[in-house]
């Protein structure tokens, strides 16, 4: 075979474009019938000597032919490779449809805001049931047998009559003081939903969320609460508010309080504020010291222990926060109410 015969050859290979057009060429060439096996027909007539120089010069046109065509085939596949890499590409930076995401309730926003100043001061969280033994919910709490909240009207008991729906979530304070093992010191916030059985309107709703808690331990004092609760304050409508605290009653805690803060709407000064009502304060809690038949109660029998304790309406709070004029509307689950916050 001359060197132009076996150059054709070589540029027939690399001409291919496709897999199956390499194939036929090699087939053509080296396949049983192929071109380099006519070649060897030859072989029969010629002497020992001869068919062994031939031989061998073919076998080496035929490794020659057969790495071009690997190669080739390497070539070929890696082009098509890449093609369809190109087909099947998808563009990530492409603008998908917007995906709508979701927002946090104001009521979970508020709650979690709270939550978090007592967990910075080291409080536990505790979560009770809603459905209640009267025991945790009036009785321990000194609440006493001929208190109005006891009432069919008030509350919603179940057929059992020693249970009920929860009607604050100071059952969990009751709860986790009787739990605890040391009975040294302790403290604890609680949150969750309560049942009143109130005509739903404006600013009442059967259910509503509280967070409730206290701190007990030797030299708990009334200003440790105080301190607590203004900081809280300042957490929630900014470093500059101003509280006062009001006394009040709470069957399981005494001297009790009302805690108000200056209203951040009109700074104490308009007398037609609506927030305020034109009263320049705005009641955000209830407090005090927890009553000493509370912690006998609940098995904390050193005098020395005193504690606090603390209620929190979160709706309240949200409604002052983010001047909601009407409790219901955190329940109506109206996306256009919510996005707001
Ligand atoms: N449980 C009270 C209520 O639902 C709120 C409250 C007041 C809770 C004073 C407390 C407290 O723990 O010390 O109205």
């Amino acid at each position: 075979m001359t060197k132009k015969e076996l150059n054709d050859i070589l540029t027939t290979i690399n001409d291919c474009t496709s897999l199956e057009e390499l194939d036929k060429t090699r087939v053509y060439y080296l396949g049983r019938k192929g071109h380099f096996n006519k070649m060897m027909s030859v072989m029969a007539k010629m002497s020992h000597e001869e068919r062994v120089s031939f031989g061998k010069e073919i076998n080496h046109l035929k490794y020659t032919v057969n790495v071009e065509l690997l190669k080739k085939h390497l070539e070929i596949e890696e082009l098509e490779y890449n093609k369809n890499l190109e087909k099947e590409r998808i563009d990530v930076s492409a603008n998908l449809s917007k995906i709508n995401s979701g927002t946090l309730h104001p009521i979970n926003k508020t709650t979690n805001e709270i939550i978090d100043f007592f967990k910075n001061l080291g409080y536990q969280v505790h979560l009770g049931p809603e459905v209640e033994h009267e025991d945790n919910n009036f009785s321990s709490l000194n609440i006493g047998k001929n208190h109005p909240s006891r009432e069919l009207f008030d509350t919603f008991f179940l057929k059992s009559n020693d249970l009920l729906l929860r009607t604050h979530c100071t059952n969990v304070t009751a709860r986790t003081l009787k739990e605890d093992l040391y009975k040294t010191k302790l403290a604890s916030v609680s949150v969750g939903n309560v049942y009143r059985k109130d005509k739903d309107d404006s600013s009442h709703t059967h259910q509503f969320t509280q967070i409730d808690g206290f701190f007990v331990g030797e030299g708990i004092t009334m200003s440790n609460l105080i301190w607590t609760l203004q900081s809280l304050c300042k957490t929630i409508f900014g470093t500059e508010t101003q509280s006062r605290f009001l006394p009040s009653y709470f069957p399981f805690t005494c001297p009790s309080t009302e805690v108000n803060t200056i209203c951040w709407n009109c700074n104490n000064n308009g007398a037609h504020c609506p927030l305020c009502k034109g009263t320049g304060w705005l009641e955000i809690l209830g407090a005090g010291m927890l009553h000493p038949k509370v912690l006998k109660n609940c098995g904390w029998n050193n005098d020395n222990i005193k504690g606090f304790a603390f209620g929190i309406g979160v709706e309240r709070v949200a409604m002052l926060k983010y001047l909601v004029p009407d409790i219901r509307l955190f329940f109506k689950n109206n996306i256009k109410f919510l996005r707001q916050f």
